[in-house]
């Protein structure tokens, strides 16, 4: 059984240190799934890795808004949202390409429609409304380099 991790946040400032943190350990190539409801926290965590990563928004084209592309150096972060959006709508939209630099890190929000494309070792972090600021987040790894990245944002 895959083994459970649950992080607490109180207020969008500690998810922003939470995602300053996440940020100090990344090294190219983790994949982070993001699930909750909508105003959970998910793209709050997802900037503020960006901003900690000193990364700038460069432009993708036009009409894929449906991911943001960061960059800083030879580092890239991608930032997808698919809210609403079903495996048959992306599928042959080209996100596979996120994967042939295998140093890039990829965020996804509404992740469903990527289960197939993309590998099985990513971290899923589970944000959950916990009353007014509060949420908990639960993490489940889904291979090594997700384990590994799990466990040390949990230390
Ligand atoms: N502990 C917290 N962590 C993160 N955000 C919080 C927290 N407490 C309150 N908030 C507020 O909740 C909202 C989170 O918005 P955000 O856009 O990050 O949600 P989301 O999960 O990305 O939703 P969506 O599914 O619509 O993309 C913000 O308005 C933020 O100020
Ligand atoms: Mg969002």
């Amino acid at each position: 059984m895959m083994k459970e991790m649950v992080l607490y946040s109180s207020s969008e400032e500690q998810t922003r240190q939470l995602a300053r943190r996440f940020a100090s350990l990344l090294r190219g190539g983790e994949i982070v799934f993001l699930r909750g409801p909508i105003g959970a926290g998910k793209t709050v965590f997802v900037k503020g890795v960006a901003q900690a990563l000193g990364m700038k928004s460069s432009p993708t084209s036009a009409s894929f808004s449906l991911m943001k592309r960061y960059q800083k150096g030879k580092t890239t972060l991608f930032h997808i949202d698919l809210f609403r959006l079903t495996e048959g709508e992306v599928f042959n939209l080209g996100f596979e390409e996120m994967l042939e630099d295998e140093k890039s890190i990829i965020l996804a929000e509404w992740p469903d429609p990527l289960a197939h494309i993309l590998p099985a070792d990513r971290l899923e972090m589970d944000f959950a409304l916990d009353g007014a600021d509060k949420r908990r987040i639960t993490l489940r790894a889904g291979g090594a380099v997700s384990r590994v990245l799990a466990e040390e944002l949990c230390r």
